[in-house]
């Protein structure tokens, strides 16, 4: 049957996306590599209908079989050009709520320079479902929002006649909001559409350093975990040496089952938000037979974080976690973020007297643990198990799991990452205490040297913090909004009485909502007055209470939400320490100064 009949009545297309699915265990450590970028301006259509995934646009099919020229509904480089990466919602105002399918497409032109190489493409982040064709083939398929994923597309790309053949990618990608996925389809932020983050190529020799875990030893000495993976699928055999010239340490290693495993003997100075030493690590390979060679390196801080009894412990002393949440969401760029962003971002927390921040709800660019290990900041990141999903659905759970491997496995050399939190804000149920369990455990086995959380609700009937979650948990995250969604404030210092969590507790969030330059007394709902005296209220009593060991209010910024429809907000959630404008700060921000300083 012709292509534009089939397209009509196959109902079920999606299915021929499945496979090959891009997930966690083909990620690449790209850290030390270089790369060319894929950003810019590329050729975008939003395909209402999903039509290209329907009809295979990216076949290219423009004769029927007798080789007659028939009319195509797609036209490459008729279409207009949006900048990758960018949230198409903020690009043109007839995008601002689109949640179909993007089609991007561009060409780019390949010289191989090794013999044997491999062509690596990878995306740092787009949303939600992305499929990617090279050439007319369909290379492979992502699900995740927030989290990178790269696909080999060697055997796609032409490499005949060198310098004048062009290759053509084709991306769809695929914003709907759906009950089964992770995030769901109901949550308190905008939730953007597109190839929001960068787009690279990366050239690796076939057999190469695929990723690597290095890390202070529990003996004060380094633990260092490589992996080596040959692309053409073959064992490998070879050694790897690791190089801390600074520490002078200079080690080798069998490769066995792909794995080289270190334990060496250090005296690392310990990494700090006072003192954020990193150190130059060179991982190298060499092959069995003497003729592959790969290496990269990476700049990395060795500290401990650990949990003893209600404290938590860095390097050994316990520390209260003064910091703040934010959003990944700008008013201008929305969900794409830049190295300025990042750095004023932590600039104002400094300004805090803070040195901790929750990255809520998903993984934030990769740039920003990056930064914060320069920086000396600590971090909490989460995956989107957010509110209602569909816990009993195993499909979401699988999606759930990769997105979490996938960021363990992007920042686990990140000394600034101290937390890895399953979610927020779910009810307890069975299917959701299995489901964040299982996420539990995941973490755990990809990366043992680090806390798990999650942001738990109060029982509000028994006054009391309990969540069957928290069994699993190294550390409680607890949202509460005493004194604004219940406006009752004098509960939450019973709560805190009625509760023995033995374990440390974060308040994950407490705030309330405030358009800047509203003023009113301290009751008046939306004033700068109120927000203040809540939070003046909510530290008063926190503090007091032993068994806390850090807060992130919410929130840094306003952000965008499509929930949030009054007057004082206008589709942005304002409960900001700082305004929208990243600029105008609240009266309730000088509050967290004052307390962060004491
Ligand atoms: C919830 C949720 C946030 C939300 C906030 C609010 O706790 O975790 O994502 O934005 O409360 O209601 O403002």
């Amino acid at each position: 049957m012709a292509v534009f009949q089939e397209d009509i009545h196959n109902t079920a297309y999606e299915a021929k996306y499945r496979e090959p699915r891009l997930e966690s265990g083909g990620l690449i450590n790209t850290a030390g590599r270089n790369c060319e970028s894929l950003n810019g301006r590329w050729n975008f259509a939003a395909d209402w209908y999903d039509t290209c995934r329907r009809a295979d646009w990216f076949k290219e099919v423009t004769t029927n079989a007798a080789g007659l020229p028939q009319p195509v509904d797609w036209d490459w480089e008729g279409w207009e050009r949006i900048p990758v990466p960018a949230c198409w919602n903020l690009e043109k105002p007839e995008l601002h709520y689109f949640e179909g399918t993007g089609v991007y497409t561009r060409t780019f032109r390949y010289v191989p320079k090794e013999p044997g190489e491999r062509l690596i493409l990878r995306f740092e982040g787009a949303a939600y479902n992305t499929c990617v064709f090279v050439n007319g083939t369909f290379v492979g398929s992502h699900d995740g929002a927030s989290t990178p994923f790269n696909v080999d597309i060697t055997a796609a790309v032409k490499t005949e006649d060198f310098s004048f053949t062009e290759n053509r990618i084709v991306v769809t990608v695929d914003a709907r909001r759906s009950p089964l996925r992770i995030p769901m389809d109901n949550t308190d932020w905008f939730l953007y559409g597109g190839i929001y983050r960068d787009v690279y190529l990366y050239r690796l020799p076939p057999v190469f350093i695929k990723d690597w875990f290095v890390r202070l030893a529990t003996d004060g000495g380094i633990d260092a975990d490589v992996y080596i993976a040959n692309a053409e699928g073959g064992k490998v055999q070879g050694t790897v040496c690791l190089k801390i010239p600074e520490l002078g340490v200079q080690a080798e290693a069998a490769v066995q089952d792909g794995k080289a495993s270190f334990h060496v003997k250090a005296n690392a100075e310990r990494w700090s938000p006072e003192s954020p030493k990193l150190y130059e690590v060179t991982l190298g390979f060499t092959a069995a037979d003497g003729k592959t060679r790969d290496q990269t390196h990476d700049r990395i801080g060795f500290r401990e974080i650990a949990v003893n009894g209600t404290d938590v412990l860095l390097n050994g002393k316990k520390i209260f976690l003064k910091g703040v949440s934010v959003h990944e969401d700008h008013f201008a760029l929305g969900k794409t973020t830049n190295e300025d962003i990042i750095r004023q971002t932590i600039r104002d927390l400094k300004e805090m007297n803070g040195y901790y921040l929750r990255l809520a709800h998903y993984p934030h660019d990769a740039r920003f643990a990056k930064i914060a290990d320069e920086e000396g900041v600590l971090l909490w990141e989460e995956v989107p198990v957010y509110w209602a999903v569909a816990f009993d659905n195993p499909g979401t759970y699988a999606d759930a799991e990769n997105q979490l491997a996938e960021l363990v496995l992007r920042d686990r050399n990140r000394a600034s990452v101290i937390i890895w939190s399953v979610g927020n804000e779910n009810a307890d149920t069975d299917s959701r205490f299995a489901f964040m369990s299982g996420l539990a455990k995941k973490a755990k086995a990809l990366d043992p040297t680090r806390p798990v959380s999650a942001a738990c609700l109060i029982n509000h009937d028994e006054l009391r913090i309990e969540d069957r979650l928290t069994s699993v948990l190294d550390i409680i995250g607890i949202n509460e909004y005493l004194g604004w969604y219940d406006p009752d404030f004098s509960k939450l210092p019973k709560i805190l009485a009625n509760s023995a969590p033995g374990k440390p507790v974060v308040i994950t969030e407490f705030g309330g909502d405030a358009r800047t330059g509203q003023r009113g007394t301290a009751d008046d709902l939306w004033t700068e007055d109120k927000q203040k005296a809540l939070y003046e209220q909510q530290i008063a009593v926190i503090k007091q209470c032993s068994y806390i060991a850090g807060m992130t209010p919410w929130i840094f910024y306003d952000f965008r939400c499509p929930r949030r429809l009054n007057r004082y907000q206008e589709h942005f959630n304002r409960k900001g320490l700082i305004d929208a404008d990243r600029v105008r700060h609240k009266g309730a921000f000088y509050v967290m100064r004052q307390f962060y300083g004491e």
